[in-house]
C-alpha cells in the first residue's frame, strides 16, 4: 500500500494526494484486484523469510539482478561527488566523473577494503581507506601505494556495475547484463508521462530499518486490505472497499477513491522487487528497500515537492506519511515475529484484494529458478 498519503482531516489539498480512482471498466474486475495472469495459489513457506540460505539466493537472485532505485541524481550534481552505501549487503559508490556517472562495487582489488565510507562527498579519485591503493574515476587503479619494487601485475580496475538515471531518478544494477532502465521499468513509463517530475525539487530524506524480511514489506504494500485495521486515519479517508490494484508485469498499478467522491489524479506505481512512487498535483514521494538480513530490511524515502507547493504542505506530506510508514512498520515486524516462531501455516489469500502478494510470490519464485543456489554471490 502507497504509505505517502493525506492526513486524516478534511483538508482537501491533502485528500487530493490520496490517489486515482478509476473510472469503470477499465479493469478486468473493477473493485478488485486484477492481474494479467496471477495465480494466488501456494505462496511461500514461513522458511521463506527467516531461513539464512534463502535470504543469500534471493539477494543473488533477485537484487543482483534487479535495478534498485537509490536516490535522486541531485546528489550527485557535481564533478567529483559520490555517493556510497549498501544494497542487499553490496556495497557500492557511484561517482560523477566529469559529469558522467560511474559505479563500482566499494570493494578495493588488494584485499577487499572500503574505498570510501558509506555516505556522500566529493573526491578526485577513489583511496581506499586500508592500506591507500587509488583509483581514478574511472575505476583505474593509479598507485598501489608502497607495494614493493614492481607495481602489481595484471588489470586490477575497480570492478563496474551499471548506473542508470530516469527523469531524476538514479538507480544501480549490479548486473553486467542488465537491461535498459526504461525497458526494465516498462509500464512504470508510460503512466509516468503526464507528470512534470523534473520540476520536482527534494524536500526530504529518510529511512529505517525495519525487523521484517524484505517479502514481508513487499506484500503489505501490494495490497489495501489492511488499511482499515492498520491505518484508522487513511480508512476515514479513501473508500478502502474499492482499492483497487492493477498488475501489469513485474508492476502494479494502486488506486482508490477518495471517501467524499472527489476525482483525484494522483498515482501510485510499484514495480518488483522494491521500487515505488507516489505521484500527486504538487510532489511526489521515492520509496525503495532492500534486504539486511534474512529477517531485516532497509527502507529509504525521497520526498520532492513543487515550487509552487502551499506552504507547509510538503512539511505535512511528509508527517502524514511517516505516520503511515510507522504503522506498516509495527504490523511488518509482528508478522515476521510470527513467521519466526514456528507457529505460522501457509499464506492463505484472498483473490479479492491479495493478487499484488501472489504477484510478488511469483517473481521471487521465478528469479531464484533463474539463478538457483544459496551460496554467496
Ligand atoms: S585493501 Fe585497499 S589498499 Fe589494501
Ligand atoms: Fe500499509
Amino acid at each position: 500500500m502507497p504509505p505517502c498519503t493525506a492526513d486524516t482531516g478534511a483538508d482537501r489539498t491533502a485528500t487530493a494526494r490520496v490517489g486515482p480512482g478509476r473510472a469503470p471498466g477499465t479493469s478486468l474486475n473493477p473493485g478488485h484486484v486484477t492481474s494479467d495472469d496471477v495465480d494466488l495459489g501456494g505462496g511461500l513457506p514461513a522458511s521463506a523469510y527467516v531461513d539464512p540460505g534463502r535470504h543469500q539466493a534471493e539477494r543473488r537472485a533477485v537484487f543482483a539482478r534487479e535495478w534498485i532505485a537509490v536516490g535522486d541524481v541531485g546528489r550527485l550534481d557535481r564533478p567529483g561527488s559520490y555517493l556510497a552505501t549498501t544494497v542487499a549487503g553490496y556495497p557500492i559508490v557511484v561517482v560523477n566523473d566529469a559529469g558522467r556517472l560511474r559505479g563500482f562495487h566499494n570493494v578495493c582489488r588488494h584485499r577487499s577494503g572500503p574505498l570510501v565510507w558509506d555516505g556522500e562527498g566529493t573526491c578526485r579519485s577513489l583511496v581506499c581507506r586500508y592500506h591507500g591503493w587509488s583509483y581514478s574515476l574511472q575505476g583505474d587503479l593509479l598507485s598501489a601505494r608502497d607495494f614493493g619494487p614492481d607495481p602489481p601485475a595484471g588489470d586490477l580496475s575497480l570492478v563496474g556495475l551499471a548506473v542508470g538515471t530516469w527523469r531524476g531518478l538514479l538507480f544501480v544494477n549490479l548486473d553486467g547484463e542488465a537491461p535498459p532502465l526504461t525497458g526494465w521499468l516498462g509500464a512504470v513509463v508510460a503512466r509516468c508521462a503526464p507528470w512534470d517530475m523534473e520540476r520536482l525539487r527534494v524536500v526530504h530524506r529518510s529511512g529505517h530499518d525495519l525487523a521484517a524480511n524484505w517479502k514481508v514489506y513487499a506484500e503489505n504494500y501490494q495490497e489495501g486490505y489492511h488499511i482499515p485495521l492498520v491505518h484508522p486515519g487513511l480508512h476515514r479517508q479513501i473508500d478502502s472497499s474499492r482499492y483497487e490494484v492493477e498488475l501489469v508485469g513485474p508492476a502494479a498499478f494502486h488506486s482508490a477513491p477518495t471517501r467524499d467522491g472527489s476525482i483525484t489524479n494522483g498515482a501510485w506505481l510499484w514495480r518488483f522487487p522494491g521500487f515505488a512512487l507516489n505521484l500527486y498535483h504538487s510532489g511526489m514521494s521515492l520509496e525503495t528497500y532492500w534486504p539486511t538480513g534474512p529477517t531485516s530490511t532497509r527502507v529509504e524515502y525521497t520526498f520532492f515537492s513543487a515550487p509552487d507547493a502551499p506552504d507547509g504542505e510538503a512539511e505535512a506530506t511528509v508527517e502524514n506519511s511517516v505516520r503511515v510508514l510507522d504503522e506498516d512498520r509495527v504490523i511488518c515486524e509482528a508478522v515476521q515475529r510470527n513467521l519466526t516462531s514456528g507457529s505460522s501455516r501457509p499464506p492463505v489469500l484472498s483473490p479479492r484484494h491479495e493478487g499484488g502478494v501472489a504477484l510478488v510470490h511469483r517473481l521471487v519464485e521465478r528469479a531464484l529458478a533463474v539463478v538457483p543456489g544459496d551460496d554467496i554471490a
